[in-house]
């Protein structure tokens, strides 16, 4: 209640009270795993070559936390084959703490309880793919964790964890620094968050070239999330072997749940992958839930009748957003949000995007209002297939995700609003895009 008076009253950060920026480690965990046992420089001082590093992290199965999972060996090795261009030539790691998607918040507990865990994994990193520098790029809305950054990277440095000559080894050079961003949810897309820290305006380049060949300024960049780099280093420290004996065969290791909403304990859990929805909303304390948000704005709405799937790659892949929505809410009106949130996040670059979110939310309005029927249903649907195809970059294409799950799984909350009620129910939008 105290939040919410001082965002009517528009008080200014800097003006609120000091606890409200206490972030203390409140990450709950099934099996005690990430970084619960790991001392500064446990990483560095366990590194062989840069090539058996590689070789332990691709072994392992780590895959990028930040949802789309792509191999990080893999990532690694592409990037480390890269060759620097100009006369400027060097390689990069770039960690990309840009967190915005609705319901995710791991990466800021990560950063205010374990950055040294984090920056040690981009310094092992910058080790496999022969970069020097390492820049963190930093949600602008995550302004109150730069100076104790700042104070850590500080004490690495004293304790010759960063810097020249790492741990005594000559030409083991690195360090870091923080950028921060302005609070632009599409500078979360690695290319957009580049054209960013190059000091131009965050729109996503064309992939192919990706970032490891074509990258910061043009040269060979390591993009990886806050937590993919958190377990790298952890990799690097404990080995490939210890790492793949959790989770699925599929999908090593844990990860990390931002859960939030309708729960009697909500906050940052940690789990082995392969967990079950229906373990999660158990150990939360959900009840009555109707629906799950995974993966955010763009991601999953789960059912009830989903509840026995499980977070994983092979499943339901996340980069950690798990909003619970009991019984009493509105499905419509969280998609309608939803729908908003994306007009407002819409980079404007491309006209798909651009107009399409637009017209999603405009639809959803009329709907609201009781002004909707059958013709508005179609429109969304082909509104939502132009996204999914013409976007320019993943914003665009996944921003009808919400309404399209809500739709085919919460009908009632949209019928009872239809001033025509024989719409078509069983839309199957990948037959119609195939
Ligand atoms: P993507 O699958 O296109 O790429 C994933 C990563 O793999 C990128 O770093 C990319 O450079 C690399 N990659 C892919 N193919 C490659 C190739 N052939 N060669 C070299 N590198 C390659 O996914 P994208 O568009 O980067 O990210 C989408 C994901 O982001 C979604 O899963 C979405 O849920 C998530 N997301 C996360 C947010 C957050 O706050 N954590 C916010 C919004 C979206």
């Amino acid at each position: 209640d105290q939040i919410v008076e001082l965002i009517r009253h528009k008080t200014p950060l800097a003006e609120w009270p000091a606890e409200f920026f206490k972030v203390e480690d409140n990450i709950r965990r099934k099996d005690a795993l990430l970084g619960a046992d790991f001392a500064p420089g446990d990483a560095l001082k366990a590194l062989k070559s840069p090539q058996e590093v590689l070789d332990s992290v691709k072994e392992s199965g780590l895959r990028g936390r930040g949802g789309a999972g792509f191999s990080t060996g893999q990532k690694w090795d592409f990037c480390r084959a890269a060759v620097g261009t100009g006369p400027h030539a060097a390689h990069y790691v770039v960690c990309n703490a840009d967190e915005g998607e609705p319901g995710t918040f791991k990466d800021r507990v990560l950063l205010a309880s374990y950055a040294g865990l984090v920056f040690e994994g981009m310094t092992v990193s910058g080790y496999v793919i022969g970069a020097r520098k390492g820049i963190v790029y930093l949600r602008g809305e995550y302004r109150y964790l730069l100076e104790p950054l700042n104070a850590v990277l500080e004490k690495r440095r004293a304790a010759k964890l960063l810097g020249k000559s790492i741990l005594g080894r000559t030409g083991f050079d690195f360090d870091i620094e923080v950028h921060l961003g302005a609070g632009a949810y599409v500078c979360g897309e690695e290319t957009a968050l580049l054209e960013s820290l190059e000091g131009k305006r965050g729109v996503p380049r064309k992939r192919p070239p990706f970032p490891v060949t074509a990258g910061y300024l043009g040269q060979p960049t390591a993009v990886n999330n806050v937590e993919t780099l958190a377990s790298a280093a952890l990799i690097a420290a404990k080995g490939a072997a210890w790492y793949k004996s959790i989770g699925t065969p599929k999908s090593a290791g844990t990860k990390i749940l931002s859960i939030s909403g309708d729960c009697e304990r909500p906050g940052i859990y940690e789990y082995p992958y392969g967990v079950k929805v229906s373990q999660v909303l158990a150990d939360c304390g959900a009840r009555d839930t109707q629906a799950c948000q995974i993966a955010g704005a763009s991601g999953l709405c789960v059912a009830p009748n989903e509840f026995g799937r499980r977070i994983a790659f092979e499943d339901i892949p996340t980069g950690g957003s798990f909003m619970i929505f009991d019984n009493t809410r509105d499905m419509f009106q969280v998609a309608r949000n939803f729908a908003h949130f994306f007009v407002h996040e819409s980079c404007g670059f491309c006209t798909p995007c651009r107009v399409g979110t637009t017209l999603l939310a405009n639809a959803m309005d009329k709907i609201d209002e009781g002004h909707g029927g059958e013709y508005d249903i179609n429109d969304i649907w082909r509104v939502i297939r132009t996204l999914k195809t013409a976007s320019h970059c993943g914003l665009g294409q996944t921003a009808g995700n919400a309404v399209a799950d809500t739709l085919q799984k919460f009908r009632p909350s949209y019928e009872l609003r239809l001033n025509v009620r024989d719409f078509e129910p069983a839309f199957d939008l990948d037959k119609a895009l195939s």
